[in-house]
């Protein structure tokens, strides 16, 4: 089994590029087990892993789950709502009790930035982060390259813009940090108040005109407005609004030179960031990306459990 030269997958900022391609490699042959009529591998029989999720998810939990079941681990789920974290048991007594329990490995969507880096300081069990706060969500990234991988045959040299709420987006960051490593050139597009204000020193080009960002690239990744993040009103006027500057619509996108490739993480908010015509488009991949979930999910995993008891 290749491993990964990092113990815990937090963040893409600390996979070099041949861990990336190591986990798109093994992607591959999990992608041809999962379309087998019998879509299960014994690899992880004998691993326990626990999801514990202190923030709503449906894509990445779910994929999550599945991706551990087709490698036949067993698996526990943790919510917060329904926690001993309501009665004030910090992160760590929490992760601790589960971890006593003979648990291998721990996937965990918290809202703090660096709540993943954290536990992997303090416990021995192997930490995947599924998104920490605005910081980093780091296997979304990986199957978002893997998808324009798939697509349109290697990252290398393509143009990714990525548009939206770039200020309050972990999906933002972990693609620039693995797009860049892969050799993809980065643009991010919206409204000056959700672009960060240093976010050129990562090397990203910066636009905030939809039409002129849209014509540079191959590949448009809409993200949607995270108002659960923004704590106060006056980022732009209006939903509204916004949606006229920077939400893609069909006419929009049938203007262009070009066929580009329409991404979106999910959850989508219809009408405001992307049109249903646009989302369920031939030119959006959006289910693919949720498709290629799993198989990325299952490499992981596999592979950041390749030492585990050896
Ligand atoms: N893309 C993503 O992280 O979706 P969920 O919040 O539903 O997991």
């Amino acid at each position: 089994m290749n491993s990964l030269s990092v113990k815990h997958l937090v963040g893409i900022r600390d996979l070099t590029k041949e861990d990336i391609n190591t986990i798109f490699t093994t992607a591959d042959s999990f992608k041809q087990v999962i379309n087998r009529p019998i879509k299960k591998v014994p690899s992880l029989r004998d691993i326990t892993i626990a999801n514990l999720f202190f923030e709503n998810s449906t894509r990445t939990r779910l994929s999550f789950e599945l991706a551990q079941k087709r490698l036949s681990a067993d698996v526990i789920n943790f919510s917060a709502s329904s926690s001993s974290v309501k009665k004030g048991e910090t992160l760590l007594d929490t992760v601790n009790n589960i971890l006593s329990m003979k648990v291998d490995m721990v996937v965990m969507r918290h809202p703090n930035p660096g709540a993943a880096m954290y536990l992997s300081k303090k416990i021995d069990a192997k930490i995947i982060n599924a998104g920490d706060g605005t910081h980093e969500h780091p296997t979304q990234a990986l199957l978002d390259a893997y998808s324009i991988r798939e697509k349109l045959g290697s990252v290398k040299g393509k143009k990714v813009v990525i548009v939206g709420d770039i200020l309050h987006s972990r999906v933002a960051l972990s693609n620039i940090y693995c797009l860049q490593k892969l050799g993809a050139e980065v643009m991010v597009c919206g409204p000056a108040t959700l672009i960060p204000k240093h976010i050129n020193e990562l090397g990203v080009l910066v636009s905030h005109n939809l039409k002129e960002a849209l014509e540079w690239c191959d590949v448009a990744n809409m993200l949607r407005i995270q108002l659960e993040r923004q704590n106060e009103l006056g980022y732009f006027p209006s939903i509204r609004e916004y949606a006229m500057s920077f939400g893609l619509n069909k006419q929009l996108l049938d203007s262009l030179s070009k066929e580009i490739i329409v991404m979106h993480p999910g959850p989508i908010n219809r009408g405001v960031e992307i049109t249903s015509d646009v989302a369920d488009s031939n030119q959006s991949i959006i289910l693919q990306q949720v498709e290629n979930g799993v198989a990325i999910r299952m490499a992981a995993i596999y592979l950041l459990a390749s030492d585990i008891g050896r």
